[in-house]
């Protein structure tokens, strides 16, 4: 059985601008030459749907690659290489299971749907603000959504929501693989980490003189005063929860924007039609989204009579998993109402499995209802660049100009 590194791979310049602009050709061409495996500079790259979802799923043999992320972006001894390496998705075992647990009550399908009337809000709220405009940068509206979200469920005062903006950008590119980022995040972590203090700082003061939220925050603290969290661990918590949730669902948003100008009727529809822009979520978290996930090898894996070594980096860009048309019958239509298709897995598998799904779903659903209902007759007025390839993917800059509407009641149900 040949070992992975004997095999004569196709190679794919995942770093590379241009590989960026037009992954699709190129992830094509690599299963011409190999079904399911291509090499790429910091490891390999699983470039087939079902491997991925097979491999994904070994949990007991793969871990969170943040040593080797750390190793690449020459980031050892920062705060930022720090954070990396013991932050949620890098842990395993018992404390993953245990700072899992704490967070699973608040991420729950249920609670997700608890939380539409304040997405809604919020929603309307930056509409209201954005929308008289007329033309804009899709992008930079959208940045201000799941942001603005996340601050109400933890508990943050929205008036710190434009200072973090830039920090989280940032952070954005903590899996580009790329040294040159590197001040950058370490300035990011910086920010995102006294803000963390300052607003525990504050909160503790509240309930020292008996003042209680009903948000993430209050079952964080009580999580830490009954030992079951450390101080460190509750302000990386606050860091992961922000950063996790901003650019893969501004990204997911702008992607889905862009796919509704060039389908304008699925667009007008959503203005009406809440469970189809439901459909239309799901479908664009199938047909393109925006994360690659690292992982390395903890011990050997056989798979398809190859042999992976324990201590291999591999990648898993799900980003473009959907366009696999090995997997996925006309993967390159975008049909809301498709059937019968194999599940995407924009969110992972395993156990780092994103716990925000169901608060990204909700949001992207909301959200789209009334910028749909808003934003009328979209038109892109200017080109967009690509983000890098690893890590976070996605448009960078959507210029639009549409046709104001006037905001309606909001849906209450
Ligand atoms: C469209 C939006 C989103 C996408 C595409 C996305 C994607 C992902 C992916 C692929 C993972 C797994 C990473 C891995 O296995 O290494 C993940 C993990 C995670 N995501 Fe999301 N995410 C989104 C939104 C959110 C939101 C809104 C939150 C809320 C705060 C969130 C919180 C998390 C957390 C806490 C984890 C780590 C889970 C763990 O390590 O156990 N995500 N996400």
């Amino acid at each position: 059985m040949p070992t992975i590194t004997e095999l004569e791979l196709p190679s794919l310049p995942m770093e590379d601008p241009a590989f960026s602009e037009a992954p699709l050709p190129q992830f094509a061409a690599a299963r011409e030459q190999h079904p399911w495996l291509a090499t790429c500079a910091f490891g390999f790259v699983i470039t087939q749907y079902d491997a991925m979802r097979d491999l994904l799923w070994l949990d007991h043999s793969l871990t969170g690659a943040y040593d080797n992320v750390v190793e690449a972006m020459q980031a050892r001894g920062t705060q930022w290489g720090r954070f990396q390496q013991e932050s949620l998705l890098a842990q395993k075992g018992e404390p993953h299971a245990r700072i899992r647990k704490v967070l699973a009550p608040a991420f729950t399908p249920q609670q997700a749907n608890r939380h539409r009337p304040l997405m809604r809000e919020t929603i309307a709220t930056l509409l209201d603000e954005w929308v008289p405009k007329g033309a804009f940068d899709f992008e930079e509206f959208a940045s201000f959504f799941p942001i603005s979200v996340m601050a109400r469920l933890i508990g943050a005062p929205a008036e710190a929501i434009p200072g973090l903006r830039s920090s989280m950008e940032a952070f954005g590119l903590s899996m580009s693989m790329d040294p040159a980022f590197l001040p950058q995040l370490e300035r990011a972590t910086e920010v995102l980490d006294a803000f963390g203090q300052d607003l525990v700082a504050e909160r503790r003061k509240a309930r020292a003189a008996g003042r209680r939220g009903d948000d993430m925050l209050e079952i964080l603290l009580d999580t830490v005063e009954s030992g079951g969290l450390s101080e460190r661990e509750l302000y990386d918590l606050l860091i992961f929860l922000f950063v996790a949730g901003y650019d893969t669902s501004k990204n997911a948003l702008t992607l889905l924007m862009d796919a509704m100008i060039r389908n304008p009727e699925m667009y007008e529809r959503c203005a009406e039609d809440l469970d189809y822009c439901r459909k239309v979520t799901e479908e664009n978290f199938r047909y393109l989204t925006t994360s690659t996930i690292p992982r390395v090898t903890t011990r050997d894996i056989t798979y398809r009579d190859v042999l992976i070594p324990a201590g291999t980096m591999l990648f898993f860009p799900v980003s473009v998993s959907g366009r696999d048309p090995t997997a996925i019958a006309d993967p390159d239509s975008f049909d809301p109402e498709r059937q019968g298709d194999k599940k995407h897995i924009t969110f992972g598998l395993g156990v780092h499995i994103c716990l925000g799904q169901f608060i990204a779903r909700a949001q992207i659903q909301e959200g789209l209802h009334q910028i749909a209902q808003r934003i009328r007759n979209p038109r892109r007025v200017g080109p967009s660049t690509w983000r890098p390839f690893y890590g976070v993917w996605g448009l960078r800059g959507l210029p639009i100009e549409f046709d104001p509407a006037p905001a309606r009641a909001l849906e209450t149900a």
